[in-house]
């Protein structure tokens, strides 16, 4: 599609389903005028279970796909395909920016817990890339991270915020291994939708990344040095999802607190 300027184009967005909607949703609060275009590769979802092979074929043909329609910057709204595919995802996207929702995180972790020793959860995929761990260790800190493997895909299919979400989430903090540590990291998108959950088995005060306003701040600053960013709305926002399913219909909207008109674009695209 062809845009004005390069700032009246949309951010591109992409996971494995509706967790990039928390990223999404910080973004459409911190930068209300810019409009994005968002995929949820439902047709793969889980990502967490996938081979790094896999997931950088899903995320390199997502990025192809959004750099086509012109998209201005990409966001890797996924931490498994952040931590497995972000070299790939690079190299595809080419002068177009890409943002991770790894080193954001990181950086912010290294500048307000230096040399603390932090809690990780994340998805399979995450955990055994082992990307977290030598980044933060790199920087002098330490952290304990933990495959939390059930919990994204009960996330999409609809459980937070009740019983199953409480008793998944329990049995994975359960010996209370995270809570002699300063602060938890959620390297999963899906997870911030079991905020309550999860802070309910934390030492009361200790503190949880806000990742999502983290990598929106991020793409923020990102957006004024290269002279992106959009200065005049309406945002138009665009979803679409690479299999459509009834939880991502029922949970996007919710989650992003506005009507969300979905589109399925089944992969590989046309076919
Ligand atoms: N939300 C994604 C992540 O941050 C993927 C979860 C999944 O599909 O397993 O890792």
């Amino acid at each position: 599609m062809k845009y004005a300027s390069r700032a009246h184009a949309p951010i591109g967005m992409f996971d494995s389903g509706i967790g990039g909607l928390t990223v999404a949703k910080s973004l459409m609060e911190r930068l209300p005028l810019e409009s994005l275009h968002y995929v949820g590769d439902t047709a793969h979802m889980p990502y967490g279970d996938k081979s790094p092979e896999r997931l950088r074929e899903y995320a390199t043909g997502i990025t192809e796909r959004l750099c086509d329609s012109g998209c201005k910057l990409i966001v890797v709204a996924c931490n498994s395909a952040s931590s497995n595919a972000l070299e790939e995802i690079r190299r595809t996207a080419g002068d177009i920016p890409v943002v991770d929702v790894v080193h954001p995180v990181v950086d912010w972790a290294v500048e307000h817990h230096p040399q603390g020793h932090l809690a990780l959860i994340g998805t399979r995929a995450t955990v055994q890339s082992r990307v977290y761990d030598a980044l933060m260790t790199s920087h002098g800190l330490r952290v304990h991270s933990m495959a939390t493997p059930l919990l994204a895909s009960a996330i999409e299919e609809g459980f937070h915020n009740g019983t199953l979400s409480r008793a998944v989430v329990e049995a994975y903090f359960a010996d209370g291994w995270a809570s002699d540590k300063e602060a938890l990291v959620l390297a999963c998108t899906h997870y911030p939708l079991v905020m309550d959950e999860i802070r309910a088995q934390l030492p009361e005060g200790m503190a949880i990344l806000d990742a999502p306003r983290i990598v929106s701040e991020h793409v923020a600053t990102l957006l004024e040095q290269q002279e992106l960013r959009a200065h005049e709305g309406p945002a138009k926002h665009r979803f679409e999802v690479t299999d459509w399913t009834s939880s991502f219909a029922a949970g996007a909207s919710h989650i992003v607190g506005r009507p969300v008109d979905l589109h399925e674009v089944p992969w590989p695209e046309g076919q």
